[in-house]
């Protein structure tokens, strides 16, 4: 593992949902910044992002804007990392991609530090590392105790996903047609195939043959890529809900074999980033509007099929733009450069 004292960074995307939180998270985690370099649009130009106490201007991509990074973290959409992050790396830069871009490519890791960190240790020359998808990330991080413990055979999940998981427009959307609705105004939809104000919209992405939308087919196949398990069956069903940030999972998990109530949550209890929280029987569980903002992975509400003593269900809640994308980012970088 290489040690550098302070790095130089780009930040790719910088002015959006997961750019922003990414300058947050580099702050409160006193990532050793040397420079920053932050890219965004065109119509972004003039503008200034502060980071520990330096102003830097935002800058447009353009060939040889890499040169001297150490690292670059994209967030800006597939089409621009499927450009530009090959062109960081070629550079002498890593580039941790937030795009679904390379997530599947067999030749890039998928990288979730506390699930299948070891990847970054194999290889250490500068490459493309793909951060997966947000609900896929919450998920891995509740099933790979219980994997390595008990086995499953399988994974069925419904998502409820916050709109900031679609982007900044997205989240504005919401609040605008919120006050549309309330003052009986016509709403417009623009970022949704449907209104989401007071609404819940069975479709996150395009529709396959199938009639899976490609959310549903990145949790599917994300989900075996990082547990590193290809016979895994995991089916998704995925729903954007009127909420403004961190996404919610009920999870129906059925092991390989019966275990007490107790091992059960002490397997998931002996996870780092996952946070038990629950009672039995009373209203204390994790929720969106609690997660949001905070590092872990929660869990809540688990309880065993009466029927089936290998499925159990439960509730997994985190906040999808920091351990979702950003903080996940950087964690990934705090790997590669063994910083902490
Ligand atoms: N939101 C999530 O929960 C989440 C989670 C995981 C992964 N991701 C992924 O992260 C990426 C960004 O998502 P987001 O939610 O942050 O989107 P967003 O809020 O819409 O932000 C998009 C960012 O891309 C920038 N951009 C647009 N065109 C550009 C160009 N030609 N060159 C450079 N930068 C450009 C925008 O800059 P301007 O401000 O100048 O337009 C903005 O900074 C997407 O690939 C998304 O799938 C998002």
């Amino acid at each position: 593992m290489m040690r550098l004292r302070k790095l130089k960074i780009g930040v790719v995307g910088a002015t959006g949902m997961v750019g922003k939180s990414f300058m947050e998270t580099l702050e409160q985690r006193k990532f050793p910044v040397d420079l920053l370099r932050p890219f965004a649009s065109e119509a972004s130009l003039g503008k200034v992002i502060t980071l520990q106490g330096k102003n830097y201007p935002l800058e447009v991509l353009k060939p040889g804007c890499f040169e001297g990074l150490d690292l670059v973290f994209f967030s800006s959409g597939d089409d621009i990392s499927k450009e530009w992050a090959p062109q960081a790396v070629a550079s002498g830069a890593w580039a941790v991609d937030n795009s679904a871009a390379f997530r599947m490519d067999p030749q890039t890791h998928l990288v979730v530090p506390e699930v299948n960190g070891d990847l970054l240790t194999t290889n250490p020359r500068p490459q493309i590392i793909a951060n997966p998808n947000c609900s896929t990330i919450q998920l891995v991080v509740a099933l790979k105790p219980l994997l390595r413990d008990f086995g499953i055979k399988e994974v069925k999940v419904s998502s409820y996903q916050a709109v900031s998981g679609a982007g900044q427009a997205a989240f504005d959307e919401l609040l605008f047609q919120t006050k549309q609705v309330q003052a009986g105004e016509k709403v417009q939809s623009q970022n949704f195939a449907h209104q989401i104000a007071f609404n819940c919209i069975p479709q996150i992405g395009s529709f396959n043959e199938e009639g899976f939308t490609s959310e549903e087919v990145k949790v599917q196949k994300e989900t075996k890529k990082i547990l590193r398990a290809p016979h895994l069956h995991v089916s998704a069903f995925t729903v954007r809900v009127p909420v403004l940030n961190a996404h919610a999972e009920t999870v129906w998990i059925t092991l390989d074999k019966e275990v007490s109530r107790e091992q059960f949550l002490s397997s998931l209890k002996s996870e780092r980033g996952l946070v038990v929280q629950e009672n039995a029987k009373g209203s204390d569980y994790p929720l969106q509007i609690q997660v949001s903002g905070k590092d872990p992975v929660y869990v809540g509400r688990i309880h065993r099929d009466p029927e089936n003593p290998k499925l159990w269900l439960m509730w997994v809640v985190s906040d999808n733009i920091r351990k979702g994308a950003a903080l996940n980012g950087i964690q990934i970088a705090e790997r590669i450069f063994d910083i902490h």
